[in-house]
């Protein structure tokens, strides 16, 4: 029997990298869940595919987060689904559905900013508001941020101030439905291998430059991140909430000291 069976979740970006670890950790786990997507069917296909080859139960939802009626879309996917498999509630919801800009403040242009405003703060924000009333009791609410703005990395400013300002929800959403046993926390990843971030972390001026900068000493895994969602979906996690918890491997700590 599984920690989660008769659970429901919805993992936005769940079509591949670490939404796609999510969805199998969750599903493992025995939720029923729902792997969002915004336009890779393939790709959303598959994790479907690869719950149900385990044995587990899961459906797809299309949208594409920034465009007009993408939360609509979303949420008549995801209510749609649920009542195919006779739910009508959410008991998990993961927004780790996000974008990144490569641009620095010289750089970056206004559209791209609303852009990653867009994908990565504020459908997640309206996402949560919209998904409320299905939310019950003892729920989970998990929001992928990173560590961007912990690095500083100037390339990253778009996409730091996006994933800081996801951060700030926690605390004041914790508070709010901490009465409910929901709990809502925030996981920064450090550098994990997805299709996001492989152009750089194999190109040959950056190559083994994560490795030597984290204390673990290897680049992190989708699964590095699922375990932790996984984790705090469960009822082991049900005394950690309002958090930010770093899912790096110890990426830029700082130099060994030498004593
Ligand atoms: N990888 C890292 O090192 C790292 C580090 C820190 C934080 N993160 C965060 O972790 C999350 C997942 O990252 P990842 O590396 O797994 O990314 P990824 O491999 O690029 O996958 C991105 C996922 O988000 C979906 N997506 C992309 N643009 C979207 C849009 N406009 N609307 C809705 N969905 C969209 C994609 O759907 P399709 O398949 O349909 O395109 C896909 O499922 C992101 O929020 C990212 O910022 C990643």
């Amino acid at each position: 029997m599984g920690e989660l069976d008769g659970r429901t979740a919805l993992v936005t970006g769940g079509s591949r990298g670490i939404g796609r670890a999510v969805a199998l950790r969750l599903a493992a786990d025995g939720a029923l869940v729902a792997v969002h997507y915004a336009g890779n069917e393939e790709a959303a296909a598959e994790t479907v595919g690869l719950i149900a080859g385990s044995g587990g139960r899961a459906f797809a939802v299309r949208a594409r987060f920034g465009e007009d009626g993408a939360l609509d879309q979303l949420f008549e996917g995801l209510t749609a689904g649920l009542a195919e498999h006779g739910e009508d509630g959410l008991d998990v919801l993961v927004n780790n559905a996000g974008i990144h800009v490569m641009a620095s403040i010289g750089q970056i242009t206004e559209e791209e900013f609303d852009r990653v405003m867009a994908v990565n703060l504020r459908t997640p924000v309206f996402l949560i508001q919209r998904v409320l009333p299905l939310l019950r009791d003892g729920g989970r609410i998990v929001n992928v941020a990173s560590t961007a703005a912990r690095i500083g990395a100037p390339v990253q400013i778009g996409y730091a101030v996006s994933k800081t300002a996801l951060t700030a929800l926690a605390a004041p959403l914790a508070n709010e439905f901490g009465r409910r046993g929901i709990t809502v926390n925030t996981i920064n990843p450090g550098v994990i291998l997805t299709d996001m971030t492989s152009p750089w972390v194999n190109a040959q001026e950056t190559n083994g430059w994560v490795e030597s900068l984290t204390a673990l000493g290897r680049i992190g895994q989708p699964e590095d991140v699922a375990d932790i969602v996984g984790f705090l979906a469960g009822a082991q996690g049900r005394w950690v909430t309002g958090q930010a918890i770093d899912a790096s491997g110890g990426f830029y700590l700082g130099p060994i000291p030498p004593v």
